[in-house]
């Protein structure tokens, strides 16, 4: 039941438009208080006083013409909103908002949201193919807009092809489960690291590498997204903590090692995403190192924490990351098996878009059972709840097999 649950619903000018008013419906049916935003093109497909009647609020569908309920209506609709829906969603609305336009009330409010948006496109098949459109709804979902991809049948314009606007039940489904987000990991006690560690060589100076920890981060947000009960271990990073999530900040490899390891016997699931500096300097200098020509600085390695933690594995779940520039396959397993692990997530570094430092990822998982899965470049937070939903998959067979 969706009562309480605040929705935007917005209408753009397809033929298709005439469908939002059914999908209004069903989410008044279900408790939903539904606020319709119609732009002028909708208009011309579907009467304001039809979605009135259904959502039994006043439509919206001029920007300048303000209402008794909001100081400013399309700041004071996205802030009240728990999700925007769009649909239809034209070739000319997700132009706009890839574009970041803001020429009317459904663009503006948009922009000052910050709840789930979920975009269900319709259109005649050439427009949905092209090139222009595709790239939108790349840039879309890279952002965190979710998708509902249309449907192959008749269209208004009398083909037959992709471009549908997908069935209401499979929209409605989808809406839900982002007004409702599962909390299936309620209970379960999941540890991240995230980030990079700094190996001092004197007071001025540190090894490290390129790790932002907006990989780990995303896991962290992931995991507790669905009620788990997250700890993340992090590396000096500048990112804000996840809502929900518990945080140990260390510096060195081997702080991380100390945290961790005393963590380790409380928890259910490990994800190792920190990019570990596996050397140190053998001593650091108390005094800043003076330059006096060329330099030899003697490095040890420092304790391998998932190793560590695959040799004194009780029932947990262990995931690890790769990082890899060569032999992606080889040098993933390698890890996975020597580390003793159920999954290990190796981040292609030659790709575009992968590995240190960017808003996206593409990786490839490999399971302990001889499984492979690609993933496509999506935003670290859908890769994310991606390993979440195979750590839960994973913890799910375990329970089967005892
Ligand atoms: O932080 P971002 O900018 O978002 O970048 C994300 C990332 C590239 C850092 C991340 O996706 C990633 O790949 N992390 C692991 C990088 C790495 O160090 O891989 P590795 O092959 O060196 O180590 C393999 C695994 O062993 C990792 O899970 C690592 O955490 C762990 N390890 C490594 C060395 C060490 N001394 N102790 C460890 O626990």
């Amino acid at each position: 039941m969706l009562s309480g649950k605040q929705v935007v619903l917005g209408v753009t000018g397809g033929i298709a438009a005439y469908k939002a008013v059914e999908l209004c419906r069903l989410f008044v049916k279900d408790g939903a208080n539904v606020r319709v935003i119609l732009t002028a093109a909708a208009k011309q497909f579907v009467m304001p006083l039809t979605f009135q009647t259904v959502s039994g609020n006043r439509v919206y569908d001029d920007l300048f013409a303000g209402s008794q309920l909001y100081a400013v209506d399309h700041v004071g609709l996205a802030q009240g909103a728990d999700l925007i829906l769009i649909a239809p969603a034209t070739a000319n609305c997700l132009g706009k908002l890839a574009a970041g336009i803001a020429d009317d009330l459904l663009t503006t409010t948009l922009l000052a949201a910050d709840c789930p948006v979920l975009l269900a496109p319709a259109m005649n098949t050439k427009m949905f193919e092209n090139l222009a459109v595709q790239e939108n709804l790349e840039r879309l979902v890279l952002r965190g807009y979710s998708i509902v991809q249309p449907v192959e049948g008749e269209l208004a314009c009398g083909s037959c092809g992709g471009g549908r606007l997908a069935p209401l039940d499979v929209i409605f489904a989808e809406a839900k489960s982002l007004l409702s987000p599962v909390t299936e990991l309620k209970g379960i006690r999941l540890l991240v690291t995230a980030g990079p560690t700094r190996e001092a060589i004197d007071p001025v100076r540190y090894l490290t590498n390129h790790s932002s920890g907006k990989m780990g981060y995303a896991v962290a947000q992931a995991a507790a997204e669905q009620g788990a009960e997250v700890t993340l271990v992090s590396g000096p990073v500048t990112l804000p903590t996840p809502a929900g999530v518990k945080i140990v900040q260390v510096t060195t490899a081997q702080e991380m090692y100390a945290a961790v390891l005393s963590l380790y016997p409380q928890m259910d699931v490990v994800v190792k995403t920190a990019a570990v500096a596996d050397y140190r300097p053998a001593g650091v200098q108390e005094t800043k190192i003076k330059k006096d020509g060329d330099m030899i600085l003697s490095l040890v390695r420092t304790p391998d924490i998932l190793a560590e933690l695959g040799k004194y594995k009780q029932n947990q779940v262990l995931v690890g990351f790769a990082a890899e520039t060569d032999n992606l396959r080889e040098n993933a397993l390698a890890k996975l098996f020597r580390k003793n692990l159920e999954l290990i997530v190796a981040n292609d570094l030659t790709e575009d878009g992968a590995g240190f430092n960017t808003d996206t990822n593409v990786v490839k998982l490999y399971f302990k059972d001889g499984q492979e899965k690609q993933l496509a470049r999506m935003s670290k937070l859908a890769v994310a709840r991606e390993i979440i939903s195979e750590i839960k998959r994973i913890m799910n067979i375990a329970k089967e097999i005892l």
